[in-house]
């Protein structure tokens, strides 16, 4: 390890990555349980991700109708198209109705009924009696729902002493030799400095890698940097095939209009002025499931029938709803509608496109948060000292397509959880706080290959790069053919990482390193990706294999295992979809067909 560079140590029972609905919940609950807990996070807290999401969190809080936790345990088990673990969406369901008063107790201010309860709005495959009717199952605050949840933890996370680091970059774990997590290595954004972090459990809450495409919902800083830690220490990345489009991304921009507009009455209209949902979806119609919707508006567009000058778009109608209803549950898309797409919400459609919104593959993890890492015989084994949640993981609760409003309560859940977990594991065995010798090594290692690359090429083209491809060739709709070329393409871009120049040698403020950093961390998961998805012979949810058009439960009821080897190549292997529950109140739910 080069001389010049010093680290800052610091010792904590737990450290939580990241500063999102998962992280902050993870770290109020360690804090609460009286644990000495860091926090560590690239951004400002309340400009984590989960900050721009807009419709809600789901919870059978049965507010607007009859309502039951096991509705929400079928609809999410058929949503995932049967690729969900069953105990652990039983434990997802059945502990949202308490996570979501906790909030609520917490301050998290929700819209509310004329008689003071939580509001809550339909959203896509949420129904009553095992899909019979619409379910009212999303609680939301407006379409700001996120904002008011991160704010809200936030000021909790603070109120219970646990410690911030700011604008601090994590760059790698520390491992020891018995492939125990010890910890990390963080670069201080604001000053350049070193940090290393022992730690008795580490939680990964890094979210998800959205921006390994063109075209997506996440912000710039979604680059899910953890799963890339994962894969750099040859442990497995789950089910990366499967990637969530939202049917509605603003056309040009890609900033997400809520499914909650579709909840509050909106619909879907082709160039010939159809509803053309009625036909893909009779009973659910817009309120489909997304994997459902967004195939639907690509075959319109496919098959001519977009909208706008090139035909390559569709309409979203909500100029019939009240000005009144707009304005108090749709606020901020009334906003992003007139910034993006120059539309009065009430007057005009908005032009929508199926945009990339969320990655249901992640980190292997059980709902307690520990991480997987699967061996022969042992498909369930445990990764000790490291955990992962919220976009980041891969429990698997959404399987290859997520509900809508599935997500943040996975947050709030999960990260509860994982602390719950955390200080029962280190009540049990306190932390050894002396790193491995060599701890941190090849974290610089890392850090100066780019910092000194000398080649010419700009970061910023290779990432074009890389996500024009994965938009091109790892798209809705995928076929054999497709998905090799992408893998090819991608690979290539991989072999030319030493060609990259990074303009700037300082570690202080150097956005150019830090944006070459998470470069690297999306381009290892986007190799995973493509791969995993050329292996799957079958179309499931989210991945759409139009020459495997048919689900195969026989061969492919099972979890995609990605893990790297020395030169980075993938090696696939796979694990069992868990087909038991936790309780004897409910019962397991065998495939079926999927229709809406
Ligand atoms: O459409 C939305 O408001 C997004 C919600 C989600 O992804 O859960």
């Amino acid at each position: 390890m080069s001389d010049a560079y010093r680290f800052t140590d610091h010792r904590y029972d737990v450290v939580i990555v990241g500063a999102g609905g998962a992280g902050l919940r993870a770290t109020l609950g360690a804090a609460q349980k009286g644990l000495k807990t860091a926090c560590i996070t690239k951004l400002f807290p309340t400009r984590s991700h989960t900050v721009a999401a807009q419709g809600g969190i789901s919870a059978a809080l049965g507010n607007m109708g009859e309502d039951d936790w096991r509705w929400h345990i079928y609809d999410t088990v058929k949503g995932a198209d049967w690729l969900g673990d069953q105990d652990a969406i039983e434990y997802l369901c059945r502990h949202a109705p308490e996570a979501v008063y906790e909030l609520e107790h917490f301050g998290v201010p929700f819209s509310r009924t004329e008689d003071g309860r939580i509001y809550q709005r339909p959203f896509g495959g949420m129904t009553t009696r095992f899909g019979k009717g619409i379910a009212q199952r999303t609680c939301a605050a407006a379409d700001r729902t996120g904002h008011a949840i991160l704010h809200t933890l936030y000021g909790q996370s603070i109120r219970h002493q646990a410690e911030f680091f700011i604008e601090c970059f994590a760059l790698d774990l520390i491992m020891d030799e018995e492939g125990r997590c010890r910890g990390l290595v963080a670069l201080n954004l604001e000053d350049g400095s070193l940090h290393r972090f022992s730690a008795g459990m580490t939680i990964l809450a890094t979210g998800g890698y959205g921006r390994a495409y063109f075209s997506c919902t996440s912000a710039h800083s979604c680059t899910g940097d953890g799963g890339a830690m994962i894969l750099r220490e040859g442990l497995p990345l789950q089910d990366m095939e499967f990637v969530q489009f939202h049917p509605t991304g603003i056309y040009g921009a890609g900033c997400l209009i809520t499914e909650g507009s579709r909840g509050e009455g909106g619909y879907l209209v082709n160039s010939e002025g159809e509803r053309f949902m009625e036909r893909y979806a009779p009973s659910a119609k817009d309120l489909a499931s997304r994997d459902v919707v967004s195939r639907a508006m690509t075959i319109e567009i496919r098959e001519g029938r977009g909208v706008g000058k090139e035909k390559d778009h569709i309409h979203l109608h909500l100029n019939h709803i009240d000005p009144k209803i707009l304005a108090e549950r749709l606020p901020g898309i009334t906003e992003s509608a007139r910034i993006f797409a120059g539309v009065n919400i009430a007057r005009q459609p908005i032009p929508v496109l199926p945009t990339v919104h969320y990655n249901m593959g992640g980190i292997p993890a059980n709902y307690h948060g520990e991480v997987l890492n699967p061996r022969d015989g042992a498909p369930d084994a445990v990764a000790p000292g490291l955990m992962a949640i919220g976009e980041a993981a891969c429990v698997s609760v959404h399987g290859a397509n997520r509900l809508g409003s599935n997500s943040l309560i996975d947050l709030v859940v999960f990260g509860r959880a994982a602390a719950l977990r955390a200080a029962e594991i280190l009540a049990k065995n306190p932390p050894d706080h002396a790193l491995p010798k060599e701890a941190g090594a090849k974290a610089i290692e890392r850090l100066d290959r780019f910092r000194f690359a000398k080649g010419d090429t700009p970061t910023s083209h290779l990432r074009l790069a890389m996500q024009r491809v994965m938009q091109e060739n790892c798209a809705v709709f995928r076929t054999g053919e497709i998905l090799n070329e992408g893998r090819e393409k991608i690979r290539a871009i991989f072999d030319d990482l030493p060609s990259i120049k990074v303009e700037d040698r300082s570690l202080i403020w150097n956005t150019d390193l830090i944006e070459t950093l998470e470069f690297e961390n999306l381009l290892l998961q986007a190799l995973a990706t493509v791969e995993s998805a050329y292996a799957r012979q079958e179309s499931r949810g989210s991945h759409a294999r139009e020459d495997f058009p048919k689900r195969d439960d026989e061969t492919w009821m099972k979890h995609s295992l990605a893990r790297l080897n020395e030169k980075s190549e993938v090696r696939l292997s796979y694990r069992p979809v868990h087909q038991h529950t936790l309780s004897k109140d409910v019962k397991y739910i065998a495939p079926q067909a999927r229709v809406y």
